[in-house]
């Protein structure tokens, strides 16, 4: 039987936030399980934005931690660095010779971070070639993403199809999995979480900056006594994230009935978080103490992703002609 092959990845660009542990993290940790999981951290993706070498060091580093402090499984999942892999180059060129330029022009996420203030560099136009070859490369069948990677994803698929029309059944077309429920984690502003709007609640901050950073939610302006609508808060949308049906359904009633301040909503939020990560966090200072051990599981999981890459690029190199 064929297994399901799993793949996800996330860029070494920031801090983990709860936005790219429930659009990314959880639904790929869950999914390892189900088959053949590949997870890796985008540190080429990463220098279209991350131009200092230090940083981008300590920051891959810290990834690797994040992943293996939520319950990357090191027996069953491959873990490894993109850039230990050199392969995925090589094929994001030949992808690149059959992707046409419009529909890389229509891609919003180089529109978006150029928006910013981004400089507008070949490689963050190129990006989603680079991320297609990371997919197509491992030939994965389940790529599970937060919503705003869905248009890379069909990019992925469209340049598989292209691919395969040009020089035969080369690559497996690859399936997006997102999960609707979560799909958006709101920001404490209310906007997308996301580091470029410094709107973000890190998983591993202290506990005082936690607290303070769910303390200032955004809220609106109803008194405490009046009744309150859950669904248009950006408390109670991260609140549902934790809780259970049972503890939502409460909290559901106490806003509706009136009488709840935000403040006691935030709290409420605030002890579920830290409870929900006691032992992510306690793992992770953990594994801060032993990086050997960090480096030979990432070390081991190059190894295995290099065989199966060396696999997949040789058949598209001697599909295109090079062999
Ligand atoms: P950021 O927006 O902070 O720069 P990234 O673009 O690095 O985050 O995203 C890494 C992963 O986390 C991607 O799979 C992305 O879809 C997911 N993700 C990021 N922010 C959110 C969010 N607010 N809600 C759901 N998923 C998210
Ligand atoms: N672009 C993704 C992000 O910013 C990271 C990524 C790179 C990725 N290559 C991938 C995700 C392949 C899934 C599959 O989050």
């Amino acid at each position: 039987m064929n297994l399901m092959r799993i793949l996800s990845g996330i860029q070494p660009s920031g801090k983990l936030h709860l936005g790219n542990y429930f659009g990314m993290m959880k639904p790929a940790l869950e999914l390892q399980q189900k088959g053949d999981a590949f997870l890796f951290i985008a540190n080429y993706h990463a220098l279209t934005t991350v131009t200092d070498p230090v940083l981008l060091r300590k920051m891959t580093h810290e990834v690797a931690l994040d992943f293996l402090a939520c319950g990357l499984d090191t027996a069953r999942t491959c873990f490894f660095r993109q850039s230990d892999v050199p392969e995925v180059q090589e094929l994001a060129w030949l992808l690149s010779c059959v992707t046409p330029m419009g529909l890389l022009e229509r891609c919003h996420s180089y529109k978006d971070k150029t928006a910013k203030g981004v400089a507008p560099n070949h490689a963050l136009f190129a990006y989603p070639v680079l991320m297609a070859a990371d997919i197509l490369l491992y030939r994965s069948t389940l790529v599970p993403v937060g919503k705003d990677q869905k248009q890379h994803l069909e990019v992925a698929r469209d340049i598989a199809i292209k691919f395969n029309l040009q020089y035969g059944d080369v690559f497996i077309v690859p399936e997006p999995w997102i999960q609707q429920d979560v799909a958006v984690v709101p920001g404490i502003d209310g906007q997308k979480m996301s580091k470029s709007y410094q709107n973000t609640i890190e998983l591993f901050a202290t506990e005082k900056e936690t607290r303070k950073r769910i303390m200032v939610i955004v809220t609106d302006s109803t008194p405490l006594e009046a009744p309150k609508n859950p669904d248009a808060c950006n408390v109670f949308a991260l609140y549902k994230l934790f809780a259970t049906s049972e503890q939502c359904m409460a909290m559901r009633v106490q806003y509706e009935a009136g009488g709840m301040g935000y403040g006691t909503a935030k709290k409420a939020l605030f002890e579920l978080f830290w409870e929900t990560f006691a032992s992510f966090r306690k793992r992770r200072q953990e594994l801060e103490c032993d990086p050997a051990f960090v480096e030979s599981v990432l070390r081991q999981g190059a190894g295995r992703a290099r065989q199966e890459a060396v696999k997949t690029l040789k058949i598209a190199r001697h599909a295109v002609g090079l062999e």
